[in-house]
């Protein structure tokens, strides 16, 4: 079959060059894609905002079903665009995609299927949301309610900077994801993911991980969309596991499938493993960037089959074999990022970090010529598996020191967390 996959991110080459192994797969193509997707896709340039484009595309290549790689076309309801123009596709309709893009949403979800998450209360305007403070403890969380790039969450340190926020929310900061926001509890602990394959009633645990959000080494700086990643995550023990899918996800599908809109596609579940066990801090409706990048190089089972059997409901027919090794991802981004940058600087030598089994996806790249650029403020991700997280740490810095791009940048302590809990 001829599959279109949709996204030009690291996770989206990580998808494509997970899709390219398929025994069902005839021609895969990309929109937009980039540089390293194009050693294993046909790249057509489409952007994921532009629907008609993508159905017309569908329509002329025989494209019988789409991977939608990130949030934003799900949320805007392409899946339910395609499913109407008879084309299969990989991911929520948009009803079931507020699970990302409505904080408040998932939040009532939680509260109406009694699944573990953050105290809290929706506002649509300032006095009676700063009003609520009064009975918060410091720091509290505000959230504006819709996408926000990941920029919406304030942990607000003291009373006047959560006023602040609340104001900035409204005034606009947020654009349209600030007409509500969500004011909810702080919760303490460690975080990590997990990732569940879901088909409308039944859940497969995919794996878990663990990213570096903030720019600098020890946790530190800025956030970003994420500076490097592993799975699975240690400190997600069988039990850890056990308790995020009984109480966690199963409920979630429960609660959509008795709500009349089953979910089907991935739940990424970003979690807070508290003192009284996992609770739930967000939900995403897509693989995340950079998890998926570990994720598919441990996954040994067909990917398109199991996309395939969430989108006909038959999941439970279906099981997934995966690596006992451990993958660990370094992302190279552009230097300045997450603020402005240089673009178009040159890079050398991926080829070289290639070697032994290390992999290489590419986010924001292009070609010209036999030249490589870089053209986006993340730029690649340098993956590899070994038995530990430790030897996985190691391989993936070798495949970056084989790397020459003057302009880029990496974090050097990808995985500290779970090497120290390997030690120890
Ligand atoms: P989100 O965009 O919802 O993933 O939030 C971004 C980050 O804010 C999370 O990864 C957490 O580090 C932090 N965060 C969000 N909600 C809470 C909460 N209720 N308690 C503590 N930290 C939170
Ligand atoms: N790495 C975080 C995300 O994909 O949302």
């Amino acid at each position: 079959m001829n599959i279109l996959l949709l996204g030009s991110g690291g996770r989206e080459h990580a998808l494509a060059w997970k899709l390219n192994q398929s025994p069902k797969l005839s021609k895969l193509y990309c929109a937009p894609g980039n540089a390293g997707i194009a050693q294993v896709a046909q790249c057509a340039d489409i952007q994921v905002t532009d629907h008609a484009g993508i159905l017309n595309f569908c329509k002329n290549n025989k494209i019988s079903y789409v991977v939608i790689g990130p949030e934003g076309p799900l949320v805007n309801g392409l899946a339910d665009e395609l499913a109407q123009a008879g084309i299969g596709a990989f991911g929520p309709s948009a009803y079931a995609s507020q699970l990302e893009g409505s904080k408040g949403f998932t939040k009532d979800l939680c509260a109406e299927f009694n699944i573990p998450t953050a105290a809290y209360k929706r506002f649509t305007e300032a006095v009676s949301a700063k009003a609520f403070l009064d009975v918060m403890s410091i720091p509290v969380v505000i959230k504006a309610d819709g996408l926000a790039a990941g920029k919406g969450v304030i942990i607000a340190e003291t009373r006047e900077q959560a006023e602040q926020a609340i104001d900035d929310c409204f005034a606009g900061s947020f654009g349209d994801a600030g007409h509500e926001v969500v004011i909810e509890a702080f919760l303490e602990g460690e975080e990590a993911s997990l990732f569940a394959l879901c088909d409308g009633q039944t859940a497969m645990l995919l794996g878990t991980a663990q990213d570096h959000k903030r720019v600098g080494d020890g946790d530190t700086g800025p956030n970003t969309g994420g500076m490097g990643a592993y799975s699975p995550a240690p400190v997600m023990t069988q039990e850890m596991i056990n308790r995020t899918m009984s109480e966690i996800i199963v409920p979630t599908l429960a609660g959509m499938h008795s709500r009349g809109h089953p979910f089907k596609g991935i739940l990424y579940a970003g979690l807070m493993l508290t003192k009284n066990g996992p609770e739930l801090i967000e939900y995403n409706v897509r693989f995340g960037d950079p998890e998926c990048q570990v994720l598919m190089p441990r996954l040994k089972s067909d990917l398109l089959e199991l996309m395939l059997a969430s989108s006909e409901g038959s999941l439970l027919e279906h099981d997934a074999q995966w690596s006992d090794e451990c993958a660990l991802t370094v992302v190279l981004a552009a230097k300045g990022y997450p603020a402005s940058y240089e673009k178009n600087t040159i890079i050398e030598g991926i080829e070289a970090a290639e070697k032994d089994g290390t992999v290489v996806f590419h986010a924001g790249t292009a070609k010209d010529g036999e030249n490589l650029f870089a053209i986006g403020g993340r730029v690649l991700n340098v993956t590899a598996l070994a038995k530990t997280v430790k030897d996985a740490q190691a391989q993936a810095y070798e495949g970056v020191n084989a790397i020459q791009w003057e302009n880029g940048f990496c974090r050097k302590d990808i995985g500290w967390r779970a090497v120290a809990r390997e030690e120890t």
